[in-house]
């Protein structure tokens, strides 16, 4: 009796170590998992996207420094590797020598003004911050508010030669929209879907506190822009293509166009002009960029129907131009500035 009574007793004991073994075990199970959790949220394993603010933000900042990691194009000596080398080829081309092909003596169609697409996106779109196509393969279809519904590559290129060069559109089943669009997925094919790399596009440049100045922007112009796009803005034309694009006037980009927009033009400038400028060596001041932009921007430039941009009026940027606005500001401080204002009472609704 008292034997079984002992043996029960151990029995008892036996049970109470094994069940806080396992306790213990699971603890130590749980903790692993937070930690391993912790560890996964701050590992550089996941790279977060980059809230755009703080892009923005290390963008002005750098006045003369190379930004780390910022997208470089792949090598065009590659494209000979790919199955549709030929049609990736002709869309270079095409983008480089636009008017050759398809302005106003062009040898293939008549359809645009007489710039290339080169002209805004530097060699062929592969310029950090010279409004390259690094992010058009990685974010396109996407919802845009312009249009007020989802666009693919082949729109927004259209946009570009309905505005930027003044044209009609080319159709989407083409050689030459193919060919286009082809280069463009080849150029962003390095760039995961849905991700912007560092350079991609154009410089944000910080607001100014009061309106930029066309008064100023013409001291600019004369000093800086003057000897390549000419006193009257209609740069110069070599043969039939241009060795200075034009600025303003008849050839120029239209109304619609994204650079008629103060702080594409002013980000453009910024990074890229004069001739040869680069993102980490500017040499303009911020100032001079939104002054010369108000200056060119206030020139005289072919007209296009923006009727139906814009759908919902409370998505124009603050910089678009033209009204009717859903705020009490009025089309002259959309268009010149100041912006800061408009930014607040937008972030306000
Ligand atoms: C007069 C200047 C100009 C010319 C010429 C021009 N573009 Fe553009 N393009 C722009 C601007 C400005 C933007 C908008 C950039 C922004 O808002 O960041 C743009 C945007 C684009 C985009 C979208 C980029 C993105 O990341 O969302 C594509 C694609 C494009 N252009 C293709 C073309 C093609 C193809 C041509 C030639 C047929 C062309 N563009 C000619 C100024 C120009
Ligand atoms: C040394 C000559 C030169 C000077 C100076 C110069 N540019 Fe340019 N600019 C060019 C060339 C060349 C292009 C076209 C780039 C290309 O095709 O690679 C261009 C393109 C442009 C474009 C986009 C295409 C267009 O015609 O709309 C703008 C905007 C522009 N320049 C503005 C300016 C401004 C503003 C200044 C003065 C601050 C300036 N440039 C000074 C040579 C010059």
């Amino acid at each position: 009796m008292s034997d079984f009574k002992h043996n029960s007793e151990e029995n008892y004991i036996e049970i109470i170590q094994r069940l806080v073994k396992c306790v213990v075990v699971l603890i130590l199970i749980i903790i692993a998992l937070v930690v391993l959790n912790i560890y996964d949220i701050t590992s550089p394993r996941k790279p977060k996207p980059v809230p755009k603010e703080k892009v923005e933000k290390d963008e002005t900042a750098s006045e003369s420094k190379k930004i780390a990691d910022v997208w470089i194009a792949p090598d065009s000596s590659e494209i000979s590797k790919e199955k549709n080398a030929d049609q990736i080829s002709y869309g270079r081309e095409l983008i480089a020598n636009t008017a050759h092909y398809l302005g106003p003596k062009g040898n293939v169609l008549q359809m645009s003004n007489g710039m290339n697409c080169q002209n805004c996106h530097l060699k062929a779109g592969t310029v950090p911050f010279g409004n390259n196509y690094s992010a058009v393969a990685s974010t396109y279809p996407k919802f845009r508010e312009r249009s007020g519904g989802m666009e693919n590559i082949y729109k927004r290129v259209n946009d570009c030669f309905e505005r930027s060069l003044n044209g009609k559109s080319l159709d989407t089943t083409g050689k030459e929209m193919q060919a286009i669009v082809a280069y463009i997925k080849w150029l962003g094919k390095d760039v995961p879907k849905g991700e912007k790399p560092k350079g991609a596009g154009l410089t944000e440049l910080a607001f100014m506190d009061n309106a930029a100045d066309p008064e100023k922007g013409k001291i600019v112009y004369v000093e800086k822009c003057i000897t390549c796009h000419m006193a009257n803005g209609e740069g110069k034309l070599n043969g039939s293509t241009y060795q200075y694009p034009p600025l303003w006037g008849p050839n120029s980009y239209n109304k619609g166009a994204g650079l008629y927009r103060l702080s594409r033009f002013a980000g453009y400038v910024k990074s890229n002009m004069p001739q040869n400028v680069t993102y980490d060596a500017p040499q303009l001041s911020d100032e001079e960029a939104w002054n010369v932009a108000a200056f060119v921007n206030s020139q005289a430039r072919p007209e296009k129907d923006l009727s139906k941009d814009w759908p919902k009026i409370a998505s124009k940027p603050v910089d678009h131009p033209f009204g009717p606005y859903a705020d009490k500001f009025t089309e002259q401080q959309h268009k010149y500035g100041p912006f800061g204002p408009i930014a607040e009472a937008k972030k306000k609704k």
